[in-house]
């Protein structure tokens, strides 16, 4: 990857000039089998651009209260679109396409109506479950009743296409826009794409300036998405299998939040004796890195440069630690 990016061909991207970024772009849209597709920073830029795309100012944005869009953006749907966001209960994967037809709002002079639904493949708080196609086509049946579009948060896609299995070109076929992250599972160690008609990413790139996050030579970094897309999909199936191996090693103790499908194990320490703050730091102080998502949640997440001995010691300290609580 380091080869390909001190070797890409460059040009000024602000300009379309770079080659790196446009070959980038063009094979991501046609990955998902849509019309086009722009380079951006991070998957919140990603994401906020494409929310932009598809709900104006004071109107109204569907999604999962845990959804990484209102939680772990800073407000920027609210603070950079002037949009409205009105949330479901958390349901990771498992949410339900009734609930969310319920709270559609159509146009009117009285309320806000709603114009896109949200929704997150894999899910990052709903532990990286997969949300099931039966489930999204039912939502796109839902969306396109009510004239309301539906966006894609696919920072982890590819994992869920690993997983089930299913063509990124159906989950395509199914949003009007989608964000996609080359800087999670894949490796690279920036970048992300939004992903929609011609029409919608000529907006985009205007938006995109707009926020800051036009790039210049840009096709350095592209590189290394492009590296990432060619090499790094198919091995995602092993970090699946290694989140597998951490999540039978901690089962016992009580403490797995749900069922694990994909490379997040999220853990549950309700009734375990020590607090994720607590967890997280007995294991730093071996190797071993958890993420705190609050007082007792946390995380566990495998990636390319966890490799099996790591997993091995993982499992050694982690199933230590808690059984010593
Ligand atoms: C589901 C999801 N969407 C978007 C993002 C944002 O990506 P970035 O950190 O590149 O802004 C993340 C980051 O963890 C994520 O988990």
């Amino acid at each position: 990857m380091r080869e390909a990016m001190a070797t890409a061909e460059v040009g000024d991207d602000v300009y379309g000039e770079d080659p790196t970024v446009n070959a980038l772009e063009a094979e991501v849209a046609a990955l998902f089998g849509h019309e086009a597709a722009l380079f951006a920073p991070t998957g919140s830029m990603a994401n906020q651009i494409a929310l932009q795309l598809v709900v104006p100012p004071g109107d109204e944005l569907l999604c999962d209260a845990d959804a990484h869009v209102v939680t772990y953006e800073i407000g920027a749907a609210a603070a950079y679109g002037g949009i409205s966001s009105r949330t479901w209960s958390p349901a990771g994967a498992d949410l339900d396409p009734d609930t969310v037809a319920a709270m559609i709002r159509p146009e009117g002079y009285h309320a806000v109506p709603t114009r896109a639904i949200a929704v997150e493949q894999t899910h990052n708080r709903g532990g990286g479950g997969v949300i099931p196609l039966a489930t999204l086509r039912e939502l796109r049946r839902i969306g396109d009743d009510a004239g309301v579009a539906l966006h894609c948060d696919g920072a982890r896609i590819w994992h869920a296409h690993v997983a089930d299995g299913v063509p990124l070109t159906e989950y395509g076929a199914l949003f009007d826009t989608l964000s996609v992250c080359l800087s999670k599972g894949l490796g690279a160690p920036v970048g992300s794409l939004v992903v929609g008609s011609a029409d919608k990413i000529a907006r985009a790139r205007v938006i995109r300036k707009r926020m800051g996050g036009g790039m210049r030579q840009a096709g350095v970094l592209a590189a290394a998405g492009r590296y990432a897309l060619a090499h790094h999909v198919d091995r995602l199936a092993a970090d699946h299998a290694k989140a597998a191996r951490l999540a039978e090693a901690v089962a016992p103790f009580g403490v797995l939040a749900t069922a694990v499908r994909t490379n997040l194990v999220p853990l549950d320490l309700a009734k375990a004796r020590l607090d994720a703050h607590a967890l997280a730091a007995a294991a730093r102080a071996e190797g071993v890195l958890v993420s705190v998502l609050g007082p007792r949640t946390a995380r566990l997440v495998t990636h390319q440069d966890v490799d099996d001995a790591g997993i091995d010691r993982a499992v050694e300290v982690l199933t230590r630690v808690l059984r010593d609580a």
